[in-house]
């Protein structure tokens, strides 16, 4: 673990896509942890620029205005206010979040390129992509449909079956479809400036699996490694797509060709940096070329190879910038045992909790951050959350203050007792807290929060313990000094809860900071009993924190169900469009408007109606698979859409001649085709 002291610190967290709005998924990933980072450097006096923004670009953003029937750039304005307010109100204390459809995006985006391409490090290569020849367009992986040739799922995308979880090419799908036409796409060559990343191998094996191997996380360790010791080594990455919403590439020859989103996104953190410096007025340089800066990128595992492998191997061939010292990954989070989905609504917003628990960003905070996925997938629920609060953050720190500061109200007239001499319990105490802030400093220090987050509320514990053991509520009977003595004590230590529990709890942290007049107190002041001193007035303050009630918590869980309910009502996909026929294949069908005669069930048969019609030509049978959807009286007299045309088939010993045509819904039910008004039974659909 590297020991250096650092000048400065440049501290990322991923660029969401700007296709949907933020859920607990998102800041237990890795927007809660970054914040805590980096409330706790400054709370050190530490230099830092904490960066972000918009990822704008992609095949995700583009899917999402066509589906929405808008521009890319309206789905991208519309999420990227969206996101910005939820950080904020979240206490996500960015320095700046910028986005990256910027043009002091576009200009690094394509310097950056355009260096790597003069310095001769692409390879650049003609392949066969599948081409949308209606649409005029190649597709990118997401935009192609067909059948998993592993399980036999026929909606698996291009680059994934999501129901077996295969990664898949799209030439490996059989039957592809466009997404855009339905029509079967071609094959046609084109060309892309792929990333020689196997030329890296040696750098990133050295710097990753030696020179990091005691300070990365072992899950982002345990990825690198199975890529980098892969059998057939890393592969080239093409740097640029077909498309035409993103990053112009800038070289010749690449007309109607963008960056592909995962070259120009992490380059969104140098951008954000270079936004906020101008802004500051000072040199953004120094935070990406320093040797003294250190870079800390916050990801999700799914982020991993493009932060250790791919970005890394941009940064170094550009020659002068820094590389991350540590880029700490968390795994995922489930919800109530399912994974959070935003596409099947599986998810807890940040705006609708918002609403739903006004002013508790810190109890959702505390939940995430106990329950992180710091080592492996873990799950939130609502029972934990109940939980959590009702017996963590009401019953033990929310419990403590307020019995140190009610009881100060009511002995003291609320101002803060002058201490007198010291007990050997007290002295114990106190040693115990000057602990703390160094304890919680080196959990944070190597990306450990859940164990920072222990350890803080083992001082709220302590704070509890305290008071039990000390009883000021008796004491006061006999003897003020000494209950003065305990309050201070009580006082001081509720005084360092708020500088330590401030990355974890910055809500909760700023209404103790302002209690006790703490607002030049930081870190390093911590673990000191004699922060508050004798004779300084408390200002006001209310409950920290509320019980939450069984039913709160029992609607939420409704509300995901009946989210569940309603997003598998209306997710039944659309069957993708069979082959363009010709006109001349269509006219062969011979439909026409017939009137049902007689219709009864076939005996011994759970599906078939017998039914007789007029077909203007004459009286045919036909067997029609309805039973299960309508009573054979329903269907008499009725006037019905008829195929007449198809070639006589037996069933169950009898011909049928011609198939009644019906339309299918969603769910599988089935309506008749009928003239909006009576017409005469053979007249010809056409
Ligand atoms: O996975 C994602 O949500 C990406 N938008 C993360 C980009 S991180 C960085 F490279 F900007
Ligand atoms: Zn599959």
């Amino acid at each position: 673990m590297s020991s250096k002291n650092f000048k400065r610190y440049t501290v990322t967290s991923a660029l969401p896509y700007a296709n949907g709005p933020l859920h607990i998924g998102h800041l237990a990933g890795c927007y809660i942890p970054s914040d805590s980072y980096v409330r706790y450097l400054r709370s050190r006096g530490r230099d830092v620029a904490y960066v972000c923004g918009s990822d704008e670009h992609g095949v995700a953003i583009t899917i999402k205005a066509k589906k929405e029937n808008k521009t890319p750039q309206e789905i991208v304005d519309r999420y990227h206010e969206m996101m910005k307010a939820s950080f904020g109100e979240f206490g996500i204390s960015f320095d700046h979040y910028s986005r990256t459809s910027a043009k002091i995006h576009l200009e690094t985006a394509q310097e950056l390129f355009k260096n790597l391409y003069d310095k001769g490090e692409f390879l650049e290569q003609v392949t066969e992509q599948y081409y949308d020849e209606e649409a005029n367009q190649f597709l990118a992986d997401r935009y192609i449909e067909g059948t998993c040739p592993k399980c036999g799922n026929e909606h698996a995308y291009g680059d994934q079956c999501e129901r077996c979880g295969t990664s898949l090419s799209p030439t490996e799908l059989i039957n592809p479809k466009s997404k855009l036409s339905g029509r079967t796409p071609i094959l046609k060559e084109t060309k892309h400036w792929f990333l020689d990343l196997a030329k890296y191998t040696d750098f990133l094996k050295k710097w990753i699996l030696e020179e990091h191997a005691s300070d990365w996380k072992n899950n982002v360790l345990g990825q690198c490694r199975s890529w980098l010791e892969a059998g057939d080594g890393l592969q080239a990455r093409s740097m640029t797509r077909d498309m035409e919403w993103g990053i112009p590439v800038p070289v010749d020859g690449a007309e109607g060709k963008v960056l592909y989103v995962w070259f120009d996104a992490p380059i969104g953190y140098i951008s954000s940096t270079k936004e906020w410096a101008a802004e500051k007025g000072i040199d953004w340089e120094p935070y990406w070329k320093d040797k003294d800066t250190k870079l800390v990128h916050f990801i999700g595992k799914d982020n991993i190879v493009f932060h250790c492998i791919i970005f890394p191997a941009i940064l170094k061939t550009q020659g002068e910038f820094i590389l991350p010292e540590n880029v700490p990954a968390n795994e995922f989070l489930n919800l109530e045992g399912d994974k959070i989905s935003t596409s099947r609504n599986w998810a807890v917003w940040l705006h609708e909790y918002l609403e739903e628990f006004p002013g508790q960003q810190d109890v959702l905070r505390y939940v995430l951050t106990a329950n992180s996925p710091e080592t492996k997938d873990n799950d939130f629920t609502w029972k934990d959350f109940q939980t959590r609060n009702n017996s963590e953050l009401v019953a033990i720190y929310g419990n403590f203050v307020n019995r140190a500061v009610v009881l100060t109200h009511k002995y003291f007239q609320g101002v803060v007792p002058v201490k007198g001499a010291l007990t050997t319990h007290d002295l114990e105490v106190i040693a115990e807290l000057e602990a703390f802030p160094e304890k919680i400093a080196a959990s944070i220090e190597r990306y450990r929060f859940r164990e920072a987050l222990g350890i803080m509320m083992d001082l709220a514990r302590l704070g509890n313990k305290y008071l039990a053991d000390t009883e000021p509520w008796k004491v006061i009977k006999t003897d003020q000094q000494r209950t003065a003595t305990i309050l201070n004590v009580a006082l001081n230590i509720a005084a360092n809860l708020a500088i330590v529990s401030e990355p974890f709890l910055p809500f909760t942290a700023a209404k103790l900071v302002s209690l006790f007049d703490l607002k030049h107190i930081k870190w390093d002041d911590a673990g000191s009993a004699d922060l508050l001193k004798g004779g300084k007035a408390l200002g006001e303050m209310g409950l920290l924190f509320d019980k939450i009630e069984d039913e709160t918590v029992e609607k939420q869980v409704q509300k995901l169900l009946d989210a569940k309910k309603m997003n598998e009502a209306e997710n039944v996909p659309v069957p993708v469009m069979k082959d363009v026929i010709t006109y001349d294949d269509f006219a062969k069908l011979d439909m026409r408007v017939v009137t049902v005669l007689e219709a009864e069930k076939m005996p011994k048969s759970k599906k078939l109606i017998k039914l007789k019609v007029d077909t203007g030509l004459g009286h045919r049978t036909v067997l029609s698979g309805v039973a299960e959807h309508f009573e054979p009286e329903f269907l008499i007299g009725k006037q019905v859409t008829m195929l007449i045309n198809l070639a006589p088939r037996k069933m169950m010993g009898i011909d049928s001649e011609g198939m009644i045509l019906m339309a299918e819904d969603k769910d599988g039910k089935l309506k008749l085709l009928q003239p909006h008004e009576g017409t005469a039974s053979g007249s010809t659909i056409s």
